[in-house]
């Protein structure tokens, strides 16, 4: 028996992680599965839980209103000491580029315990953008003995960087297995948010979808996107929904500028399913967010990403996905275009699938099932 602590702690990593905990417990025979949550986030993070039904075995509890990221790290490395000793997993799971992520990396390094890090591989190359996501990722890469690579690139990656070529499986990102899961419930669901976005959706006007939180935007960028977001909600044909982080610092400054303003709906963070809900039904995406930019080719939507640089090229490559930073004048002729040119519109609402077809999980697990000894699987995995 392995024991295997899958260690989470904000909204997205909590979303990639719930079909992976998933899957580890439909072996209970081969592994003894726990879940713990640093609860960097506390809100954003139990409305997935709810949704996912996933009850932690520990919550470290540890957010602090407009914490900073010295507090926050050092936390998560004490916090996390009593936990692996307690559990003392064989193996500890992390994923993603979040500070739960590279401090509970190291703290399961420092007592010898093995690190398997989920979406390994991505990289702007640029340790600045996205602050401080890209060191996040590379520490916890250097940390890691498995690494679980969303894509081909991803994969290469890696190898760049010396990583052993039989450390790293290609599996796609589990936040496709997550959005396949929401989207088959989404239609029964009787989440309260679900119902508030269906009223809100009401009408003909093209639904444009908004998020943002990235720390490297604060200051200017966010400036900026909030006027072109003023400039673009003059369309009349047009209605903004915007569910915003609860991050104080974007809270303060999005509702400074855009409260009480005609056609922007300010909301608080959705509910996972709620969230899905509308983007299926939203007519484009405005965000700077890593997830939705590959949750987005799978619902065909067009995403305009409010960054200079992404890790995730697959989805700019397949179509969905444009690049316009965070200048005013861009990101308002961006939407003008997919507004009215219909031939781009089109061209950017195809279905695509680079980030797997919801099997990540399953490979992931199969995975772990060979290299802890399943010689059963291995022989199925080689058919
Ligand atoms: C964090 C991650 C970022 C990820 C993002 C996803 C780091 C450094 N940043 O950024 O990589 O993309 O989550 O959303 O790991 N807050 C609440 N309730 C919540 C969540 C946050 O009140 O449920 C407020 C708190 O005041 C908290 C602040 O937001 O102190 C910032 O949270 P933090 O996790 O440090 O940073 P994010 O900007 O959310
Ligand atoms: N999301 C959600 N509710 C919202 C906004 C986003 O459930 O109100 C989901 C979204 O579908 C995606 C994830 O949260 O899966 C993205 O989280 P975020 O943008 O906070 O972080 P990032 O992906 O940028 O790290």
């Amino acid at each position: 028996m392995q024991r295997i602590l899958l260690v989470f702690g904000t909204r997205p990593e909590a979303i990639k992680m719930a079909p992976l905990v998933r899957e580890l417990l439909r072996y209970p025979d081969q592994f003894q599965t726990r879940v713990c949550v640093t609860a960097q986030h506390r809100a954003m993070l139990d409305q997935v839980l709810e949704f996912f039904d996933i009850k932690p075995d520990y919550d470290l509890n540890l957010m602090m209103p407009d914490q900073d990221l010295h507090g926050l790290t050092s936390s998560v490395i004490t916090a996390m000491k009593p936990v692996l000793e307690d559990f003392k997993p064989d193996f500890v799971i992390v994923q993603g580029d979040t500070t739960t992520t590279a401090a509970a990396a190291l703290a399961a390094f420092y007592l010898g315990i093995k690190v398997c890090h989920v979406e390994a591989g991505l990289r702007t190359h640029n340790k600045l953008a996205p602050f401080p996501e890209e060191i996040n990722r590379r520490l916890t890469s250097v940390i890691a003995d498995y690494h679980f690579a969303p894509t081909q690139s991803a994969r290469e990656n890696l190898l760049q960087e010396n990583i052993p070529d039989e450390r790293i499986l290609v599996t796609g990102n589990t936040v496709v297995d997550a959005l396949l899961l929401a989207l088959e419930k989404v239609e029964t669901s009787e989440d309260p948010d679900i119902d508030r976005v269906k009223k809100l959706s009401e009408g003909e006007e093209k639904i444009i979808l908004v998020t943002g939180h990235r720390r490297e935007n604060f200051g200017d960028g966010f400036e900026n996107i909030c006027r072109a977001i003023k400039e673009v909600a003059q369309n009349e044909n047009v209605k903004i929904i915007y569910p915003v982080h609860l991050n104080p610092k974007v809270q303060r400054l999005v509702h400074e500028r855009l409260d009480n303003q005609p056609n922007i709906h300010l909301l608080k963070p959705l509910s996972y399913p709620a969230f899905v809900w509308l983007m299926k039904r939203c007519y484009l995406i405005l965000t700077d967010s890593g997830g939705i930019q590959e949750e987005a080719p799978v619902l065909g939507k067009p995403v305009l990403v409010m960054r200079d640089a992404t890790e995730r090229m697959e989805a700019v490559e397949s179509g969905n996905v444009i690049m316009v930073g965070t200048d005013t004048a861009k990101i308002v002729s961006s939407c003008h275009d997919l507004l009215y040119e219909s031939d781009l519109y089109h061209r950017m609402s195809q279905v695509h699938n680079p980030y797997g077809n919801g099997e990540a999980s399953w490979l992931i697990v199969q995975h772990l099932r060979e290299v802890t000894g399943d010689r059963e699987t291995k022989k199925k995995i080689d058919c």
